[in-house]
């Protein structure tokens, strides 16, 4: 029987993760962010009212749920404390059940500024970044400068490493990109600042990961981002700094890869997109605008519009794949509902050749051109219903039809963004 159960997004982010996170939250004892940072935005939404998660994982509304940071993750100092102070004013205790791993890099003001210069000096060839600084700190991790967490215990330490992050930051700053350079003191001062804040809320979370599945506790990993948006398997460069795919589960919490039993793929019923870089199935019409005004969809954290387009069964093959997805979770289907037609990706023209798996890179994505299928629609409602032998029948055919062409089964059916707005198939922990 499942016991720990991975959630990921299958497409380009913002899939719905946040709300299924928080609603299988029920099941378990603790909930763990693997990857990623404040670049995510999470949306809870309980009894009508809406949570945004960035940092902190989606399983902080259930009482008694431990959460936790694992090492895979970059953190801000100030973002983590904007929001536990957000949640604690809604009444959310979030200190005594959230453990941050020590080894977790820090996001610090210079890695923001060079951020937004960098994209600034891309003109019209920029990623579309968070502006979060997420980039600039998992080039720190990698290239062995990171300021980390456990530096907080060791000042000088960290006023040591500090200093040669700020001259090499400033160096390329001023001279590569004609900013302002940061202000050492300023930025010691606001880190110090943190240190003892943060202290506590650090601890062991890949040894305490093990003692609560060793314990018979459940553990939820909340993947952020989506697997197009991975940096080794997305649509490179315009993707993010960190691998989002399932196993980076294990590396990011710090776990065996036994531990992870079963693979929910979150897949929303359409595709969206956030930010630059090549879309296959994005309609500029009216149906799209149609999809991002029923939908929603503006990013979470930057409230940019989405792009939006057709569900893309070839790129959903390609994640399915690499996620070795156990079972489906299809959100937003009621974002379908007045539609008299709704067409599928089915296969990529590529050149010559018929594709029907999303090649690598952005340069070839670019070039592939959708083959479709047209199903027609239901134009019913859908919002709401928690029951699956209470859809129309063309939804159901509709679900069946993204099955059938992904060889994956659907699990789990979102039908509004309200926890209790779900539909279960088969339950990941059943
Ligand atoms: P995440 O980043 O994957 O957690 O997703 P986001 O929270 O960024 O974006 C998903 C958006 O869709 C949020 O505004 C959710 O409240 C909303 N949402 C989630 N599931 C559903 C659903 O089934 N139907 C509708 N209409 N909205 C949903
Ligand atoms: P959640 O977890 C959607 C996108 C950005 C940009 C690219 C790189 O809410 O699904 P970054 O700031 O990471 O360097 O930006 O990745 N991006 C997301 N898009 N959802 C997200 O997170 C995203 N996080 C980053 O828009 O295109
Ligand atoms: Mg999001």
């Amino acid at each position: 029987m499942a016991k720990n159960v991975v959630i990921i997004g299958t497409q380009w982010g913002d899939e719905g993760k946040g709300k299924i996170v928080d609603w299988l939250t029920d099941s378990v004892a603790a909930v763990v962010r693997f990857q990623g940072g404040n670049n995510a935005g999470h949306t809870l939404v309980v009894g009508g009212q809406k949570t945004v998660l960035r940092l902190i994982p989606s399983g902080i509304l259930h009482d008694g749920v431990r959460c936790f940071i694992g090492s895979g993750v970059v953190v801000s100092p100030q973002a983590l404390f904007e929001e536990i102070e957000e949640l604690n004013k809604a009444g959310v205790n979030v200190e005594q059940r959230l453990t941050i791993a020590p080894t977790c890099p820090l996001i610090l003001p210079y890695h923001k500024a060079l951020d937004h210069a960098r994209e600034a000096a891309k003109g019209d060839k920029k990623i579309g970044t968070t502006g979060r600084g997420i980039g600039p700190a998992y080039e720190d991790k990698v290239a062995r400068r990171a300021v980390r967490m456990i530096d907080l215990f060791n000042l000088p330490v960290l006023k040591e490493k500090l200093q040669a992050n700020v001259a090499l930051y400033n160096a390329q700053l001023q001279h590569l990109y004609g900013q302002e350079p940061v202000d050492f003191e300023q930025v010691y001062q606001e880190v110090a600042q943190y240190a003892d804040r943060i202290k506590p809320l650090i601890g062991d979370v890949s040894n305490t990961l093990y003692q609560i599945h060793q314990a018979g506790g459940k553990i939820l990993f909340e993947g952020a981002q989506g697997t197009l948006l991975d940096i080794d398997y997305g649509t490179y460069p315009f993707v993010t700094s960190s691998n989002c795919v399932a196993g980076a589960a294990s590396a990011g919490a710090g776990v065996a890869p036994q531990m992870l039993d079963y693979v929910l793929g979150i897949v929303k019923a359409y595709t969206t997109r956030v930010g630059s870089g090549p879309f296959p199935t994005e309609l500029f019409d009216e149906t799209g605008k149609l999809l991002a005004e029923r939908g929603n969809e503006f990013g979470s954290v930057t409230g940019r519009p989405r792009r939006c387009g057709w569900f893309d069964a070839p790129a959903l093959r390609r994640s399915l794949q690499i996620n070795g997805v156990t079972g489906l979770c299809i959100t937003k289907l009621d974002v379908l509902d007045t539609l008299p037609e709704i067409k599928i990706c089915t296969a990529y023209k590529l050149g010559d050749k018929t594709v029907d798996i999303l090649p690598f890179g952005s340069d070839e994505v670019a070039l592939c051109v959708p083959i479709y299928e047209t199903l027609p629609g239901w134009q019913a409602n859908t919002f709401g219903v928690q029951k699956y032998e209470d859809l129309p029948e063309n939804a159901r055919r509709y679900l069946q039809r993204l099955q059938e062409l992904v060889g994956v089964p659907v699990s789990i059916v979102s039908t509004g963004p309200d926890r209790v707005q779900t539909i279960i198939i088969e339950h990941p922990f059943a």
